[in-house]
């Protein structure tokens, strides 16, 4: 049977794309928290899903090795969705580049191992689109797979200059998701030719337990959506999931950006 794998399925968008999955396949669900995790299980069980859960942390290497063999286990895994992150309110710069970026590299290449076809989805952010070019270190991004320390040393020392602590985690954040960009294009073309389809997708700012404790510094981006509202985990799940569908067999190796047009708002 078909498995999909969603890192921080437990709650917000992951658990939205659970929910606009096709229903023939088997869910696994992982994140950091057990009691999350029942309570998104019970859920879906009660609408009729097949569900099993797992705790794991992205940022650990051994963790998500250990939950893609466990993924294998059950059967075929077809579609793994990585919504699990952390955002600027939540953690200082190292913690969020290590769940975001490092978490991003674990979980693509250790479901690559198990996977013999399918797709994989990086969720991003539209915060990924704010960094001017000239401030995206891709010479810094190829370090991340083989040389950790020097990537983190080099990233938090951008992020060093800024004084204020929000502000310095949201350039952590915003290098972390703009990390995923570039990796999940990188994957794609890697994996391409064994039949692993892989894609990221930016939400905007959006009504989860991360977006609500983000709205506050947020909002001043709905002005320039068109939809002048936050998006809903419904939403962005439905999205999600149109992307990890194996019909949408013909997208890979670009980002979907649903944020109701904040990045085109605000550049224009
Ligand atoms: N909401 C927004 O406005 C917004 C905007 C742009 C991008 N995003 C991105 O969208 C994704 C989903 O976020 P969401 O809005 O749905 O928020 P959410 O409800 O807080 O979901 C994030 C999930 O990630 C899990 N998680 C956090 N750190 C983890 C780690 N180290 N290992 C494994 N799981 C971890 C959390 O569960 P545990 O705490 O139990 O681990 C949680 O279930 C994130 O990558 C986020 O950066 C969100």
């Amino acid at each position: 049977m078909k498995v999909c794998v969603i890192t921080g399925g437990g709650s917000g968008m992951g658990l939205g794309a659970a929910r606009a999955m096709p229903n023939d396949r088997i869910f696994l669900l992982s994140g950091r928290t057990q009691q999350k995790l029942d309570k998104a299980a019970k859920q879906l069980k009660a609408e009729g899903r097949q569900v099993y859960i797992k705790t794991c942390d992205t940022s650990d290497k051994k963790q998500v090795h250990e939950l893609a063999r466990y993924a294998a286990s059950l059967g075929e895994v077809t579609n793994v969705i990585n919504a699990a992150g952390l955002s600027p309110s939540m953690a200082d710069p190292e913690k969020l580049l290590r769940v975001n970026a490092f978490g991003t590299v674990y979980v693509n290449r250790e479901f690559a191992k198990v996977m013999k076809k399918g797709v994989i989805v990086d969720i991003s952010s539209n915060s990924a689109y704010q960094l001017p070019k000239m401030l995206i270190p891709e010479k810094t991004y190829r370090l991340a797979e083989k040389q950790e320390q020097e990537f983190l040393k080099r990233l938090l020392r951008m992020c060093g200059l800024i004084k204020d602590d929000y502000k310095r985690s949201g350039l952590a954040y915003a290098l972390s998701k703009n990390f995923v960009l570039w990796y999940a294009k990188k994957s794609a073309f890697e994996l391409g030719d064994r039949g692993i389809r892989v894609c990221s997708l930016s939400p905007g700012l959006v009504a989860t337990d991360m977006g609500e404790l983000e709205k506050g510094e947020g909002a001043s981006m709905l002005k320039h959506t068109a939809e002048k509202r936050m998006g809903t985990p419904q939403e962005l799940g439905f999205a999600i999931a149109m992307v990890a569908d194996e019909r949408n067999g013909y997208l890979a190796g670009v980002d979907v950006l649903v944020d109701g047009g904040s990045v085109s708002g605000k550049r224009s």
